[in-house]
């Protein structure tokens, strides 16, 4: 979970001084946003981040298909290409995935309220996350990228790892050139907590695995800069432990 839902209205450090916007104003035709992709990578990298409140005006299809086309430059095992990408749009479908969210959200919503009652920055996604919970039907639309097949890597010890790691990747990139373009989006996973009810909602045959969900739409907010640790206390040199960069600074 981040640490805070609106972030300051400017960024330091580490977010390499990028300002905050919010949604594209007028056309939001995929012509109007579409020279928004060459945005540089640091500043998508430095803003995206996961904006939950959107508004329900639909996205022109070109924008959805365009973030799913640099979604597929990612890598995948094997160059498997092994994936799927169910784009929802349709109220009842989303209805019955909003049913599954609010069913997870009563029991991880109240646990985290618990938990981080004296964090005032997570009560702030606690409530974002509820606002997506309560108006999931109104979100315009929601991506399902699935993986095809079988974990096909063994030893099975790195099996799960190339498995997931067969669709992240092109997760991540979808959520940057949804960025870029101006729209709203969040990575999410609690309304697939069901898998069984999940397939039989999307359709899916057996083989196909709905793995995540990114609900897609233009920002009610502002988008980043994002809260993260600094790098010098999640890298190590060589050894575990051995945090050689732990009191540096970030230009
Ligand atoms: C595997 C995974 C599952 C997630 N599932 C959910 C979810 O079900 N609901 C939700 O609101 N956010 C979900 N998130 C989003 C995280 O809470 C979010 O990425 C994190 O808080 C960082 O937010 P930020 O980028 O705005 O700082 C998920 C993220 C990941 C990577």
């Amino acid at each position: 979970m981040a640490r805070s839902d609106e972030p300051p209205a400017t960024g330091h450090g580490e977010d390499h001084g990028v300002t905050n916007e919010r949604a594209p104003e007028g056309d939001r035709s995929f012509g109007s946003v579409k020279d928004r992709l060459d945005m540089s990578l640091q500043e998508a990298m430095s803003t995206q981040r996961a904006v939950r409140k959107v508004l329900p005006e639909q996205i022109d299809d070109d924008i959805v298909l365009r973030c799913i086309e640099l979604a597929l430059k990612a890598p995948t095992g094997s160059n498997g290409q092994n994936w799927e990408f169910i784009i929802v749009r349709d109220r009842a479908t989303k209805a019955a995935f909003a049913a599954q969210y609010r069913k997870a959200w009563r029991i991880y919503g109240t646990i985290g309220e618990r938990v981080t009652s004296d964090q005032a920055d997570m009560a702030k996604v606690l409530r974002a996350v509820g606002w997506q919970v309560d108006n999931f039907e109104d979100i315009p639309t929601v991506v399902v990228p699935c993986l095809v097949g079988p974990s096909r890597f063994v030893p099975a010890s790195i099996g799960q790892s190339s498995h997931y790691g067969s669709i992240y990747p092109s997760v991540q990139n979808l959520l940057l050139a949804a960025r870029a373009m101006g729209l709203g989006a969040s990575l999410i996973t609690l309304p697939l907590w069901n898998q069984f009810r999940a397939r039989r909602i999307l359709g899916l045959p057996i083989k196909v695995q709905p793995v995540c969900m990114v609900p897609l739409g233009w920002p009610r907010g502002r988008y980043g800069p994002t809260t993260r640790r600094p790098v010098g206390d999640v890298t190590h040199l060589d050894r575990f432990g051995r945090r050689e960069w732990r009191d540096r600074t970030s230009d």
